[in-house]
This record gives C-alpha cells, structure tokens and sequence, in this order.
C-alpha cells in the first residue's frame, strides 16, 4: 500500500530533506585525491548528529556506517574504508537520515579530481537522468511513466541501466511502497497524485547491466568492472507538481541543463 503524506508530514519530510541536503552538499567539495573514503563517513556521521538527525543507513539490515562510498566500478553499498581515493576516480555518495520521524535519502556521483571525458559524462548522464524522471512526476501520470523516462535518457547516451536495484517510496520507513524501477514500459502501475514521496535514484553503468556482489556482502559492482554511477533525491508530487525535497544549493548540473554543455565540475 502506498502511504500519501498530507501537507504536515510533506513539511515534516522536507525538514528531514533538508539535512540529507546539507550534509551531502558539505561531503561532495571534501572529495580529492588522498582522502580515505571513511573520512567522509565520519564527517557525515558527525554533522549529522550536530544537526540533530540520526543517520539512515548505519544498522540498517546489518549495513555498517552512515554513508555508502561506491569507488568506480562499484554502484552501490560500498562500504567506507581506508582506501584512498586516487585522481580519475568517480566516487558515488549515498546518505540518508532520520529526522522526527521522517527519512529522506539522496545520492550524487562526483568526480576525484580529473576524470576521463567518459567518466564525466556517465557522472552527467545519471543526473540528467533523474531530472527526465521527475519530469513524469505529475498528477494523472503513472509510476512506470518516471522509469520509462529513465530507462530511455540512460540508454539514449549509451549507457545502461542497473536493473537488480531500484528507487522507492520513502516517508516514515527509509522504504516504502511503490517501488521506482529505473526502467520499463511507460502507462503502468498506480496513478500519481500529490502526497507520494519517492526517492527516485538512476544506478547506471559505461558497460552491461549485470551486478555482482563483493564477498563483503554489501558492494554491489558492475560484473563487467565497468564505471558506475547514481544519483538520487528524495521527492515529492504536491499539489503544486514534483518538489526536489532534498536539492543541494549547489547541485552540477540544474534541471534542464542540456546535454554536454555543462558537466559536473571536478
Ligand atoms: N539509498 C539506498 C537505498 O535506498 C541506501 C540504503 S542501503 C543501506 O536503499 F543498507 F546501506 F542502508
Ligand atoms: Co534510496
């Protein structure tokens, strides 16, 4: 069953968004080359609990610490260690936070230095992505219009779309109902109407499709080692259309940005 949220719990939701906000926003400038990826993890879990939020994901099902750190070929659930990032790396950071009893969940690829013009346009292509998503995000549409747009931004770049994961409701539990596939035919599932909340979140990769999972139980990497990237927002469709709940002040790329005129800055 899918749980609307009236206006106060929307509010609520935005509150607890805008942490997620905050602290991903703060995460992304600390990456270069020489940082361990733990270091974000402590920084994250700090500034988290300073803002008076609990982070999401440490404890959940076992997951070991507030931010996933996925490095390269990684797409998701990496888990923060001492390794250390090296220039031409890209870095997918995925956070989320309980905050009065509202979750919100956002992801952002970001590139350790100088990257290759390839890794800098797969890191682009999830983004833009996500936005032709949440352009489908309006009353009267249907869930699978929003993966259908997905599916067809990813794969019109030539990248593919990670299949095994997928987006979700959020609300007072970090995952709700409906699932948010990243692809599939468009004109199916529920109907859309104001007081959904999703966190929509492309997982897209340079080369196949297929996921393995590391021996650590949690990292889910591209079979064929290639780059991965993600990226994710907690949203909302209100009374007034989609609302980007947990948007950075200094997101790369807008909403809108056309395709390689503006990148992701290193
Ligand atoms: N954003 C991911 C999700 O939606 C991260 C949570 S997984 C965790 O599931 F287990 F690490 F918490
Ligand atoms: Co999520």
């Amino acid at each position: 069953m899918i749980t609307f949220k009236s206006a106060a719990e929307l509010e609520g939701m935005r509150q607890s968004s805008r942490i997620v906000a905050a602290v991903l926003g703060e995460l992304g400038p600390l990456v270069r080359p020489g940082l361990r990826t733990r270091d974000l993890d402590l920084y994250a879990e700090k500034r988290t609990r300073e803002l008076g939020a609990v982070p999401a994901f440490k404890g959940y099902r076992g997951y070991p610490a507030s931010v996933c750190v996925s490095v390269n070929e990684e797409i998701i659930h990496g888990i923060p260690s001492g390794r250390i990032l090296q220039e031409g790396d890209v870095v997918s950071l995925d956070f989320g936070v309980l905050y009065e009893g509202f979750y919100s969940d956002s992801a952002v690829t970001v590139p350790v230095g100088r990257v290759t013009a390839d890794a800098a346009r797969l890191i682009a292509a999830a983004e833009r992505a996500f936005f032709k998503g949440l352009a489908e995000l309006r009353e009267g549409r249907r869930l699978s219009d929003v993966s259908a747009a997905i599916q067809a931004s990813v794969e019109s770049e030539g990248f593919s779309v990670i299949r095994q994961f997928v987006g979700h409701g959020i609300g007072r539990a970090l995952h709700e109902e409906p699932q948010v596939p990243n692809f599939g035919a468009p004109g199916r599932g529920p109907k859309l109407r104001p007081g959904l909340t999703l966190a929509i979140e492309p997982m897209i990769a340079a080369g196949g499709p297929e996921v393995e999972v590391l021996e650590d139980g949690w990292t889910a990497v591209t079979r064929d080692r290639s780059l991965a990237a993600h990226f994710e927002h907690t949203v909302a469709l209100t009374e007034d259309g989609p609302e980007v709940l947990s948007e950075r002040a200094h997101a790369a790329v807008r909403r809108g940005a056309p395709a390689d005129k503006e990148g992701p800055h290193a």
